[in-house]
């Protein structure tokens, strides 16, 4: 159940746990939130000190007791919960239902027990490889049966699937945030791996290859990292540990003197980094826009042609990834399926791929060529707030890196490190601000729309800003380039919809001030988040967010965090799950 708890982050809609216990396997199921589950044990005597649970965020069928993991065969015999998704799953039904299977819920899972159960003489292990050699589709995969008691047989494709050795016991997950107060000694599976536990021992074999060994390696992060440590909410907590986001992404990877960075995981492949003409940045969801940021601030340093593609959309464009093309894959979780087909097809095209990922060990971290981690720590909010800070400052330094090896001057470079080296102070500062922020976010919270509006470096920021708002907060809010506003949305605002400008003074500040003045024209609310000693905006809005001053192509760093807040305080207002919003989870591992 703590390890349940530690998974909550990610999203769930039910949970379900099956245990041996003397006599058998005892299943027990619940829909909504895992205190209906813990419900239902307090009613029940249990003692079984092996089984599996689960966390289920529906993809076939509504969340629902039936729905929910675990499945069974036929006979109550074998247990299973799994996550991923079984492609054949309907050919494989119809297949046994012929061969007189019941089954009893909507969901591609439960055809993996009876699969079992067909292929189930003596041997659990067997049978489950028999069963997953039929399967097109992923699978993060825990398996039981009351014939082999204290047994679980452990498999993964495409799905996280991690060991935790501790003494005398052993654990699987499919996240270390759910085995590190148990122990720190992880064995990450492979794709098509197999292991079978036991109290004492585990053994992994590979589908393809039996003869396979895989290594335990040192989880580098403690239990702290993962707790709110006085914190309402993760979201906030994570928000105010930005200031050290930023600086762990820098720190060892600044050489001052040079005005230069440096990543020691790229130096194997920095020939090609500092040969390339385009950069393809390939991401999802808020990683995404960190891309599209990526985008602006590497073309305005540099001569590298900057592509960015969401990338559940990559795959529908004929990418050519002609000799000097690269790809950057930016990703939080390291865990995103529609991230790892793009990369896998990219990587089939022999195109060089690198990784910006948080989480070490992650499935992308170890399929691309070459990478960077963020060491941002674990991120448990759904809503991701420091890993796109941390993001940001990576493609920063990257930047610097490309730049300084082209046209970019040392004392440009040392200015350009100097300033981003000043940044963690300015978020300090704003965070101070935060109950300012409060109080705005209680003015607001009625309004029923947002429409967020930015120009260059400050775009990617209006998206991300808006994206936080309807995550958490589950207010409608849309972003639009400043300019394209007249050519269509303005058509929505009145006193009822207001406007959050992004109106740092910078290059384009004169002309965000004209769209304010056709907002205000129309009598729509504006909320501008601009530069604290700014005298002139606060005569064109309602409302100030105010921000330390920077360079302009920085600004997006210090922007994003009132907006970050703004969300969150807005969905405190309204009473919403912050940390859990509804319908999300933290790494979709499904496309
Ligand atoms: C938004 C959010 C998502 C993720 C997206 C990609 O707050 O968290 O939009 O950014 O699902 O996830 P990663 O970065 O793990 O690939």
């Amino acid at each position: 159940m703590d390890g349940l708890r530690r998974l909550e982050y990610r999203g769930y809609d039910s949970s379900g746990l099956a245990l041996f216990e003397p006599g058998g396997i005892k299943c027990f199921k619940a829909v909504g939130k895992i205190r209906e589950l813990e419900k239902e044990l307090t009613t029940n005597s249990l003692v079984g000190k092996g089984g599996i649970a689960h966390t289920r965020w529906a993809t076939h069928g509504r969340p629902s007791f039936a729905n929910a993991h675990p499945h069974r065969d036929c006979r109550g015999e074998v247990f299973l919960i799994h996550n991923g998704i079984i492609e054949n799953f309907q050919a494989l039904k119809n297949e046994l239902c012929v061969r007189g299977h019941k089954f009893t819920s909507e969901t591609d899972t439960e055809v993996l027990a009876h699969l079992i159960e067909e292929y189930y003489s003596e041997d659990l292990v067997r049978a489950v490889i028999r069963a997953l050699r039929r399967v097109i589709g992923t699978f993060g995969l825990a398996v039981i049966s009351a014939r082999e008691p204290q047994k679980i047989v452990v498999a993964r494709r495409g799905s996280p699937v991690i060991l935790g050795i501790g003494n005398g016991e052993i654990f699987a997950a499919s996240d270390a945030s759910a085995l590190v107060s148990h122990t720190k000694q992880v064995v990450y599976l492979h794709d098509d791996d197999v292991a079978v536990l036991t109290p004492s021992a585990y053994e992994i074999t590979n589908l393809n290859d039996p003869s396979i060994q895989r290594q335990a390696q040192t989880l580098e992060w403690d239990v702290s990292a993962a707790e709110k440590q006085g914190f309402p909410h993760f979201m906030l907590k994570e928000i105010h540990e930005e200031p050290e986001a930023v600086e762990n992404a820098m720190r060892g990877r600044l050489l001052e003197d040079e005005g230069i960075s440096k990543f020691g995981g790229l130096e194997p492949v920095l020939d090609c980094i500092l040969k390339m003409n385009r950069l393809i940045l390939i991401s999802c969801g808020t990683s995404y826009y960190a891309g599209l940021l990526g985008r602006y601030v590497i073309e305005a340093c540099t001569d590298v042609a900057v592509e960015v593609d969401v990338a559940s959309e990559s795959r529908y464009r004929k990418m050519n990834f002609r000799p000097g093309t690269v790809v950057l894959a930016i990703s939080q979780s390291g865990e995103t399926a529609d991230t790892i087909a793009a990369v896998r097809e990219a990587k089939r095209k022999q195109a060089l791929v690198l990784g910006l990922v948080n989480v070490v060990g992650s499935t992308l971290s170890r399929e691309t060529d070459a990478g960077i981690y963020n060491h941002a720590g674990p991120e448990i909010g759904v809503a991701s707030t420091k890993a796109f800070i941390s993001q940001l400052t990576i493609l920063y330094l990257l930047t610097l890196l490309i730049s300084r090896h082209q046209d970019m001057s040392l004392s440009e470079g040392r200015s350009f490190l100097r300033e981003l080296q000043s940044i963690p102070a300015k978020i300090r500062c704003i965070l101070k601000g935060a109950d300012k922020i409060e109080r705005l976010a209680k003015k607001y919270s009625q309004y029923k729309n947002f429409l967020y509006l930015g120009r260059k470096f400050n775009l990617p920021v209006a998206l991300e800003g808006a994206l936080k708002m309807k995550e958490v907060s589950y207010i409608h809010a849309e972003a639009y380039p400043a300019g394209e506003m007249k050519h269509g949305p303005i058509a929505l605002i009145d006193e009822n919809f207001p406007s959050v400008f992004l109106a740092p003074q910078d290059s384009v500040y004169e002309k965000v001030i004209s769209n304010i003045q056709e907002i205000k024209a129309r009598r729509g609310p504006v909320i501008a988040v601009g530069n604290e000693d700014d005298r002139e905006l606060p005569r064109y809005c309602d409302d100030v967010l105010e921000v330390p001053r920077t360079e302009e192509i920085f600004t997006p760093l210090l922007t994003v965090i009132p907006l970050q807040l703004f969300a969150y305080y807005v969905a405190r207002e309204k009473g919403c799950d912050i940390d859990q919003p509804r319908n999300l989870a933290k790494s979709v591992t499904v496309e």
